[in-house]
């Protein structure tokens, strides 16, 4: 892997990698890190509890995914390998899931969860988001959840994710909204950069951002307006800024 593009980076990179050693979800409250009731075949429900995967995701990026056996799908940010592992059981054994993600401490949970498992179309690679380590045209589908918004520079995000797909491929995301854009100060903040707030954009800059890589047929649907939090503290500072970011489904086409 090439050197951190930023202290941004390392400091998400610390974040993360306390919170899987400690096997905690990345905020305190509502949309973010939601359970997953829509899935209720999960299919690492059989290990030992310690052993299961833990959602750090903002939603669900594969009731939009449309994954059919087959596919080559594409998780930017897989964390502890949850969707994947998700996907894995759509796209079947003739398909193959490729979880990318800059946090070495995920990869390596992930890639023990799916030896235990015995899954054989499912890889895990570290790697930054901004340099995919994959070829141009080699994906049906990128998924991923709440990743986006960490990432200092979107455009370049994006135009990877644009590169790696096959032409028609599809992109389907689950990622965190602002509904106003957040103060400078509040922006400046690594920690809430961490926590999937300081770095959301807002719909337009997101649907632009997607035009101007190339993306057509591009959908935003945001859920229910509930603050997301570092604490009870960070909330109040939140809601006083009457600053909120809320949960999106994000779908587009190369
Ligand atoms: C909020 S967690 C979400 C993990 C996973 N998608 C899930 O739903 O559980 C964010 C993940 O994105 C990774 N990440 C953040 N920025 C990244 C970047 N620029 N390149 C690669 N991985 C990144 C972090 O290491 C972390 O594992």
């Amino acid at each position: 892997m090439t050197s951190s593009p930023s202290p941004l980076h390392d400091q998400i990179q610390r974040y993360y990698t306390t919170r899987v050693l400690q096997k905690e979800s990345c905020c305190s409250s509502s949309s973010c890190c939601s359970t997953r009731d829509a899935h209720p075949a999960l299919p690492f429900a059989h290990l030992p509890a310690e052993e299961q995967p833990i959602s750090f995701g903002c939603g669900d990026p594969l009731l939009i995914a449309e994954l059919q056996p087959g596919q080559v799908v594409l998780d930017l940010g897989s964390g502890t390998g949850y969707d994947c592992f998700l996907a894995a059981k759509q796209v079947g054994e003739s398909g193959k899931v490729i979880g990318v993600d800059m946090t070495p401490q995920m990869i390596l949970q992930a890639t023990q969860t799916a030896q235990r498992l015995g899954l054989s179309n499912v890889e895990f690679r570290l790697g930054y988001l901004e340099n995919l380590p994959l070829d141009s045209n080699s994906v049906d589908v990128i998924i991923s959840n709440c990743v986006i918004n960490l990432t200092p520079d979107k455009p370049q995000v994006l135009s990877e994710a644009y590169r790696v797909l096959k032409p028609g491929g599809k992109l389907a995301i689950t990622d965190v909204i602002c509904l106003q854009p957040l103060s400078a100060e509040l922006r400046q903040d690594l920690e809430a950069w961490a926590a999937c707030i300081a770095g959301a954009i807002t719909k337009d800059e997101f649907s632009q951002i997607l035009a101007a890589v190339g993306f057509r047929d591009i959908q935003i649907v945001l859920s229910d307006p509930a603050p997301l939090s570092l604490n009870p503290e960070a909330e109040r500072d939140f809601m006083e800024n009457a600053q909120r970011v809320v949960s999106a489904l994000i779908w587009a086409r190369k």
